[in-house]
């Protein structure tokens, strides 16, 4: 009998800069879900991937003096990396530069534009780069985005377009005929209301002014647009479009698309049409979740306020991280990040409640057992609530995750901890250990104990991923034994493992110092592997003057650099734009790479590449203390 299907997805992650910890909410949720979804034997598709074509990525690039291919690979590089550092354990990695995607995605166009659903015309409005959003005059906000808030740019170009008014019955039908289609039910009736009520114009799906992206197959001065390219990911992932789409039969229609608050509107809109145009079924549904807000504003890159996944997991491990996002937010709204909340969550939660949970029940089955897990003997006036509560906690986790409900699902778990930690206080064992007379109810607690931290040991396995085994290893218990989540029931635990008294599974944070700490650390990047001082040696940096500097046409982070390195003059194409006038620059000395391999950089030779080290405050040029010779080699 083959098993039921399970497709869920997170939205692809732009490789316009580096993440955080605000996107690895949406991944940690998606992972747990999938987590939770395979161990109750679905087959499972999770996928997940990158964003990468577009203007704000083509911009990000430049800036960074780099060809846009290489930059995104380095990115994609450190998102595959986090996802790792973080235990999210995906099945398919999208990469919308990958060969099939976008021969897929030409496919789609190609297809759309044969059947009259994209045709050709002149788009005038206004565009929003970060959100990659067109919007009309009446739909800004105070002449702003409405979504972000930032500035737009008025775009005058010829486009193709894609009909979407032609669907506009047929999607809001559907939403109103299926109710679970838009989650939470806010979501939708935004949509339905500020969207699909008031009519939809039909949507600019290509671009002229810029090359990265898909050309339009027969037309190839466009490049279509970037939602278009990215949202199709969610079936050419599966191979639609492609000579081998068994994955697709297999898993279409998605059972979720997992997306962030202000991305519902293309997932719930355009995405559907798209769909419906392809004559294809729609996924079951799209949640739209809430934002992880840092001092109340949404953590973003471009606002500054960012956190660093990649530090945190360092500092407190991933399943602490996972932890705080799993919990501290209620799936769908809005939650605060604060380093408070954090170590508040660590301390109380994970060190406190199942930290000493394990730790107590370990060290009496030491003290009083020899280490041997005993068989319970004799009921006690305790046991039965205690049993009561662990009897309906599967049940409890398994209706919050069919409901999208993850921190509802460790409310449940926590629960249980927390009645165990009472049961103690209830029972008192190191009373009953005085006497032989009440052995029985002795032993029999340690077994309860035992018992529920192996039941929590099952059940915490979509959360946390690294937690049950260290539970299991101090009860002595091979891991087989929480593999199968229908054991998480109490008393099914035998007697006999020789437990093992191990580290403390969380440690205890002190407030004061993680404060400073991340105060101090400005959050530097890690440090990149070791290296020998030999390849340092193949490197050859060295000092050269500034002749002349100008701006490159058409790019607004680019300079263009004369330097004279000794008697020899050389170009360079640095991306300082934005933090140099020219003229501040000419006659400076500065420090460059002088024997990269030279590169074309929006058509512009550059031989060499500019140091320079930014921070918070903007980016600086590495320039010597003291006038030298141009030419001077620097180690
Ligand atoms: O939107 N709190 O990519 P993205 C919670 N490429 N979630 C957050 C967040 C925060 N502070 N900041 C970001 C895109 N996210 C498009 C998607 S899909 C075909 C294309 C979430 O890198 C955000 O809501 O801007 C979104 O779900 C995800 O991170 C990726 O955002
Ligand atoms: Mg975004």
């Amino acid at each position: 009998m083959s098993k039921p299907t399970y497709y869920l997805s997170t939205p692809l992650y732009y490789t316009s800069g580096k993440l955080h910890i605000g996107h690895a909410y949406t991944t940690v949720i998606a992972d747990a879900i999938a987590r939770y979804k395979r161990l109750r034997g679905y087959d499972v598709c999770f996928l997940t991937g990158t964003d990468e074509h577009g203007l704000k990525v083509q911009k990000n690039a430049e800036a960074a003096g780099k060809d846009p291919q290489a930059f995104v690979d380095e990115l994609v590089a450190s998102i595959k990396d986090l996802w790792r550092l973080l235990d999210v354990d995906y099945d398919i990695f999208i990469r919308t530069t990958d060969e099939h995607h976008v021969q897929s995605v030409q496919t789609i166009f190609n297809k759309l534009y044969e059947q009259g659903d994209i045709y050709k015309s002149e788009y005038k409005g206004w565009y929003c780069t970060p959100c990659e959003a067109f919007w009309t005059e009446l739909q800004l906000k105070d002449g702003k985005c409405p979504d972000c808030g930032r500035e737009v740019e008025w775009v005058t170009e010829e486009s193709y377009f894609f009909r979407l008014s032609k669907y506009q019955d047929r999607l809001l039908a559907h939403i109103e005929a299926h109710p679970e289609f838009i989650q939470p039910v806010s979501r939708r009736n935004e949509m339905v209301n500020n969207f699909l009520k008031r009519g939809l114009e039909d949507l600019c799906v290509s671009r002229t002014t810029f090359n990265w992206g898909i050309p339009v197959p027969f037309d190839q001065k466009h490049v279509i647009y970037v939602w278009l390219d990215a949202l199709s990911n969610y079936i050419t992932a599966l191979g639609y479009a492609s000579e081998d789409d068994t994955a697709f039969r297999r898993y279409w229609p998605a059972d979720v698309h997992i997306v962030g608050k202000e991305i519902v509107r293309f997932h719930t809109i355009i995405w559907p049409i798209l769909l419906m145009a392809l004559d294809l079924p729609l996924p079951k549904q799209v949640f739209g979740h809430g934002w992880l807000l840092f001092d109340d504003d949404k953590m973003s890159k471009s606002k500054g306020n960012v956190i660093d996944p990649v530090a945190m997991v360092d500092r407190y491990g991933s399943d602490t991280v996972r932890y705080y996002l799993l919990r501290e937010i209620a799936f769908g709204a809005d939650g605060n990040y604060t380093q408070e909340l954090f170590v508040t969550r660590s301390n109380v939660d994970l060190a406190n409640d199942l930290g000493n949970l394990l730790s107590r029940t370990v060290a009496m089955i030491e003290k009083y057992c020899a280490g041997q897990i005993p068989a319970s003997e004799r009921a006690t006036d305790f046991d039965e609530s205690l049993v009561a509560v662990a009897a309906v906690t599967k049940a409890r986790v398994e209706e919050a995750m069919d409901g999208l409900r993850p921190h509802e699902a460790l409310e449940a778990i926590w629960d249980l901890v927390k009645r165990a930690n009472k049961y103690i206080d209830e029972t008192t064992p190191w009373i009953l250990a005085r006497q032989e007379a009440t052995r029985p109810e002795l032993v029999t607690v340690l077994y309860h104990l035992a018992d529920v931290l192996r039941l929590v040991a099952v059940l915490l396995q979509p959360f946390l991923p690294r937690t049950p085994a260290k539970i299991c290893s101090q009860l002595g218990l091979p891991v087989e034994v929480i593999a199968d989540w229908d054991s998480a029931t109490p008393g099914q635990l035998q007697a006999g493992a020789r437990v093992y008294k191990g580290e403390p599974l969380f440690p205890r944070l002190d407030l004061a110092t993680e404060l400073a700490a991340w105060e101090k650390k400005p959050l530097s990047p890690p440090l990149a592997p070791e290296i020998d001082i030999d390849l340092f040696g193949q490197i050859d940096l060295r000092v050269v003057t500034v002749l002349e500097a100008e701006r490159v046409p058409k790019a607004d982070r680019l300079l263009k650099l004369k330097v004279a390195l000794g008697d020899e003059e050389r170009p360079i194409v640095a991306g300082i734009a934005q933090h140099y006038r020219p003229e501040e620059l000419v006659g400076k000395q500065v420090v460059i790479v002088a024997n990269l391999k030279p590169a074309k950089i929006r058509g512009v030779e550059s031989q060499g590449m500019i140091l320079a080290a930014s921070d918070d405050n903007g980016l600086a040029v590495l320039t010597p203390d003291r006038p030298l010779a141009a030419g001077s080699k620097a180690r």
